[in-house]
């Protein structure tokens, strides 16, 4: 009956109707949707709109639907979409530190949680999951995304496809995902936005494309194309991306969405007008057209001159109307638009709870010396810094539904968790100092910055004032939530520099300090690691920050996360990722001393500050050498390797065992180690663990030169470690 039903609507659809079907504008504002366009309401009425977005809250929602419902000659319900990404009014951290968790069940839950109370609110397609990887922390948008591993990668992708649509589109609860940006957003050249792509197709496959064909293979609605180009062509009007790869290969059934702009954006590029533009995309495979209105203004002359044909506007029209009938839009076009859920399940006691957990579960404890956390609740707790005292930085890019209002601040949930035992005293200590020009303009993004409007060495002077006779002294301090995320590309991924000098003046009182680090990114920490005994790194932890760290530094929750993208030690060594080749020239000594006509730096180390997989706990993890079922592995068969890890230290706690191969010889040359498989176990105090992974061939396969994916007999490592600088391994024979 779908198909019948969608043809026959589609028999009656005029071609300016079958256009509209194809535009998606904006309502206009992105935090309070108010579509209050009256030109928007017109082109509703006139069948001209096939979806809106950036619209939130039920009432907005329904009076918009209504005009299509009531106004529109045919009736067909308006999609509602919005960048529903780490949550919606209950905020959870940013995607990056989310994947920090490597909580798979955790952040499939985390996408459930944030479906149920976007389509409360009237919203029934998010543009997430972002799963662009990067390699590449000078690119703010490495915030969204899960990290530098396909494979990981590829993880998170499916479990928060999962989580959005949740099996069945028709649930009230379900909202259509759509993953993005489609495809290799995140390698932009120099990780400057929106920059130019490119790369050879046997890495694509290998390294970039998995975690977007995850999501297809999970059954994802929707794939957004990107801004960059592929190859010469822009991702948006690239026939072999879209339609070739996405379509025939990968057998994706659901529809294309442009970014933003995206065909007005191929102008700039350079294939041609708004008329050429449009049709390139039409031709190339995408079905909707986000803001430019150019497939509907251009689309029919491009029909009658014979550019685009009439099929090819049936297919978008008609993957457009079977993604509404999925949805169940045709029978309930007000399906989310239930004042009584919006009232009683969005930002609810029980979604903050697990906001909370999750936050924590995302923390990363960089450094640790001398066991200087978890604090106790008592003495004096000097909290310092820009980042400390204010709500408004805690949810990070695109929390474009958060409350920030009803968050709490670190301090103020420092001061909840430590209870009364504890003293805790503050002081701002510095301004953010995104960056001299957005501080001489007072303004960010149109956002007014808030600065104070003391000088540097007067905010200082109170802070040591303030930390006198403080037990120790936590600094808060990092990134600005505007200082990573979309157009938010850095060349200086240091801390900033008033912030460092506040950091070196509380050093200077010899009381131990705690550097507690929001950052949207991989940051240079190379002078904090030297000079501060311990590194809590945050993220933006969202709607529940303040608790969610306090329940870290206070031990409440013993810290597991793990970086999911490689720490530099400064910026020339960017990009830097674990799983990089060999080169024939490779470094001799594992002291990282320079070798003269060796692949190495004169004036740096090539190894990062910290490595993928890196993440300390208050307890102690000991890991027995890597056991191995057998060293030859036929193809069809599979091998059992594990290792015992002991919890020696004085916590229960959570480790992230995680599992790496090399491919000693291949067709091709292979990386060093990659990443097959991760589990997080709790391991109770004195307690010994055992951790097993199976290895199959398909555990071994990869993309060859002709684009083959194969396994090729011959030796493997196998490594189990804490991290991807582990040593731990073993080696078996794949024999044909
Ligand atoms: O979904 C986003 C995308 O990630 C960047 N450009 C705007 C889109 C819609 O808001």
């Amino acid at each position: 009956p779908k198909d019948v039903f969608i043809k026959d609507l589609m028999s009656k659809m005029t071609l300016e109707e079958k256009l509209g079907q194809l535009n998606l504008p904006t309502s206009g504002d992105i935090t309070t949707g108010q579509a209050k366009s009256a030109n928007i309401a017109k082109k509703i009425g006139e069948g001209k709109v096939g979806g809106l977005f950036n619209i939130k809250s039920v009432a907005k929602i329904r009076d918009v639907q209504k005009v299509a419902m009531e106004k529109g000659r045919l009736k067909i319900p308006l999609i509602f979409g919005m960048d529903v990404i780490h949550g919606y009014e209950t905020t959870f951290p940013i995607p990056l530190g989310l994947s920090s968790s490597w909580d798979m069940p955790m952040i499939e839950k985390t996408a459930r949680v944030a479906a149920i109370e976007a389509t409360a609110d009237g919203i029934n397609w998010t543009f997430s999951p972002m799963v662009d990887i990067c390699k590449d922390p000078r690119w703010g948008r490495i915030a969204e995304g899960g990290g530098e591993d396909a494979y990981l990668g590829s993880q998170i992708s499916k479990a928060m496809v999962n989580g959005y649509q949740n099996g069945n589109l028709k649930n009230t609860t379900s909202m259509m995902a759509c993953v993005k940006h489609f495809a290799l957003y995140g390698a932009s050249e120099a990780g400057r936005d929106y920059n130019t792509v490119d790369m050879s197709k046997i890495r694509m496959y290998n390294e970039y494309l998995p975690p977007y064909k995850a999501a297809v293979d999970a059954g994802v609605g929707s794939v957004m194309a990107s801004f960059n180009e592929i190859d010469g062509v822009p991702a948006t009007g690239n026939k072999w991306l879209l339609t070739d790869l996405l379509r025939t290969d990968w057998g994706f059934k659901g529809f294309v969405v442009t970014d933003y702009t995206g065909i007005l954006e191929m102008i700039d590029h350079g294939v041609g007008d708004m008329q050429t533009s449009s049709a390139m995309a039409l031709n190339a495979g995408v079905d909707m057209d986000m803001v430019t209105d150019g497939i509907l203004s251009t689309t029919e002359k491009s029909l009658k001159e014979g550019k685009v044909s009439m099929e090819t506007i049936d297919k978008a029209v008609y993957r457009m109307l079977e993604a509404k009938y999925d949805l169940g839009l045709f029978e309930n076009p007000y399906k989310n638009c239930d004042e009584n859920r919006a009232k009683t399940e969005i930002f609810t006691t029980e979604n903050r709870t697990f906001a909370r957990k999750v936050a924590a579960e995302s923390m990363v404890l960089l450094k640790n010396d001398n066991q200087i956390l978890p604090l106790k609740k008592s003495g004096t707790i000097a909290v310092i810094g820009p980042l400390a005292h204010t709500s408004e930085n805690m949810g990070g890019t695109w929390s474009v539904a958060t409350k920030q209002d009803k968050s709490k601040s670190f301090l103020d949930g420092l001061k909840v968790v430590a209870g009364d035992k504890a003293k805790i005293v503050y002081a701002k200590g510095s301004n953010l100092d995104y960056d001299a020009e957005f501080e001489a303009r007072g303004t960010m993004f149109g956002k007014e910055i808030k600065r104070d409007l003391r000088s540097k060495e007067e905010m200082i002077k109170e802070a040591l004032e303030t930390s006198k006779n403080a037990d120790v002294i936590l600094a808060v301090l990092g990134e600005g939530a505007e200082m990573s995320g979309e157009s938010s590309s850095r060349t200086n991924l240091e801390i900033p520099q008033s912030q460092k000098d506040l950091l070196a003046e509380l050093l200077k009182t010899g009381k131990p300090v705690v550097l507690v680090l929001f950052t949207g990114r991989p940051l240079v920490l190379v002078d904090e690691n030297a000079t501060i005994p311990a590194i809590l790194n945050v993220w933006f932890p969202g709607s529940e920050a303040g608790l969610a760290i306090s329940d870290v530094l206070f031990g409440d929750v013993v810290p597991s996360g793990k970086l999911t993208a490689t720490w530099p030690r400064s910026v020339g060594q960017i990009p830097i990722y674990y799983s990089h080749k060999n080169t024939g020239r490779p470094l001799g000594n594992e002291e990282g001393k320079f070798e003269k006509f060796k692949s190495n730096y004169i004036d740096e180390r090539i190894e990062p500050l910290y490595p993928f997989g890196y993440g300390l706990s208050y307890t102690k993890f000991d890991y027995s050498k890597v056991k191995i079922s057998s060293n030859k592995m036929a193809k069809n068969d599979k091998i059992t390797v594990s290792v015992d890890i002991k919890n020696t230290g004085n916590y229960d706690g959570k480790e992230v065992v995680q599992l790496y191969t090399r491919d000693l010889v291949g067709s091709v040359t292979r990386p060093v180690k990659e990443l097959k498989g991760f589990q997080k176990v709790e391991i109770k105090k004195g307690e010994t663990k055992t951790v097993s992974f199976t290895i199959t061939e398909e555990d071994l396969k990869f993309y060859n030169q002709n684009l083959e994916f194969i396994a090729e007999p011959g030796t493997f490592e196998v490594f189990i470690g804490a991290n991807s600088d582990t040593k731990n391994k073993e080696a078996f024979e794949l024999v044909k």
